[in-house]
């Protein structure tokens, strides 16, 4: 009997797989796929202190193998979220990420506050990478990351990730900033910063230049960067997103250290995906008889899943 239940965060989870941060949105559209089938947890569209637009169109370009996108950080502010928003996340049956980015720590420290304790949230994931705003991300460089972590983990007993940046030449000092600030854990990774130009025009195909590259294309990078970080903190519980569009890249994810699979621009493809991967893990696992989901997390660090299987 195949079990995909694991528990990490505080948290009990289902099944490995996650919702992303982004184009599932507030999940509320998704509300009967989580009702028909248990899904390990869903993360929110990232929340501001106020109101954002976002930026001019377009927001998603094609590129190969995946999609750049602007979007900006569209979001109502943390007020209407929590008044408007959040009481109907709270009745989704799965464990809600509630996604959040401020652009200074006092800011980060008030969000955390506020949206850690209200009811709904069950884990907080503080943005510290996308692309697509005002200003460097903080998680460019491990001093800032550290301030941001520091305020908002202070400010909440709610368990806390640190989402970083695939922009990096080195993931680990950003990470452990994260960690020793008080991170509780980590979501790797954001988009890619990329760019695409028109050549019909010879300009960025985007407004603000630069995009967020997602897709199958970005697979190796996050699967690089997760490799890295189980390496460097064995014991830290991970959220390996950035590229997963089917049952193999989930395996990769889960073999290079990822405890949780983050699927996100695969929803925007399929919004069945993430149920089906679940369906298709338990199949795979079943038909090599593995019965612990555990056993596989991390397999390429130790010998692979020949010597797993064995213990
Ligand atoms: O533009 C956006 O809203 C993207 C956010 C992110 O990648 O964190």
């Amino acid at each position: 009997m195949v079990t995909l239940e694991l528990k990490r965060l505080g948290q009990t989870f289902a099944n490995p797989v996650v919702l992303a941060s982004g184009p599932a949105g507030f999940g509320l559209e998704l509300a009967s796929l989580f009702r028909w089938r248990p899904m390990g947890g869903l993360t929110t569209k990232t929340v501001t202190p106020t109101p954002r637009e976002g930026n001019p169109p377009p927001r998603l370009v094609d590129a190969p193998g995946g999609a750049l996108n602007s979007i900006g950080l569209v979001n109502p502010g943390m007020e209407a979220f929590v008044a408007g928003v959040l009481p109907s996340v709270a009745e989704l049956p799965t464990v809600r990420l509630i996604s959040f980015a401020a652009p200074h720590p006092e800011q980060a420290e008030a969000m955390a506050d506020t949206l850690g304790a209200a009811p709904g949230t069950d884990i907080l994931e503080l943005n510290l990478s996308c692309p697509n705003v005002e200003g460097r991300p903080p998680a460019w460089e491990a001093g800032t990351t550290a301030d941001m972590v520091r305020a908002a983990a202070a400010a909440t007993k709610t368990p806390l990730l640190a989402k970083l940046s695939p922009d990096v030449p080195d993931i680990v000092p950003v990470a452990a900033a994260a960690l020793e600030a008080g991170a509780a854990g980590l979501t790797l990774v954001n988009t890619v910063r990329a760019l695409r130009i028109q050549w019909d025009t010879g300009l960025p195909t985007l407004v603000r230049t630069w995009g967020g590259l997602s897709g199958a294309a970005i697979l190796p990078i996050a699967l690089a960067k997760v490799f890295q970080a189980r390496q460097a903190f064995p014991g830290v519980p991970i959220v390996g997103t950035g590229g997963v569009m089917d049952l193999g890249g989930l395996l990769e994810m889960v073999m290079a250290g990822a405890d949780l699979v983050g699927v996100g621009l695969g929803v925007m493809v399929d919004p069945v995906l993430p149920w089906r991967l679940v369906e298709s893990l338990e199949t795979w696992m079943t038909q090599r008889g593995f019965e612990r989901y555990e056993a596989l997390v991390g397999c390429a660090h130790r010998g692979g899943l020949h010597v797993s299987e064995q213990t």
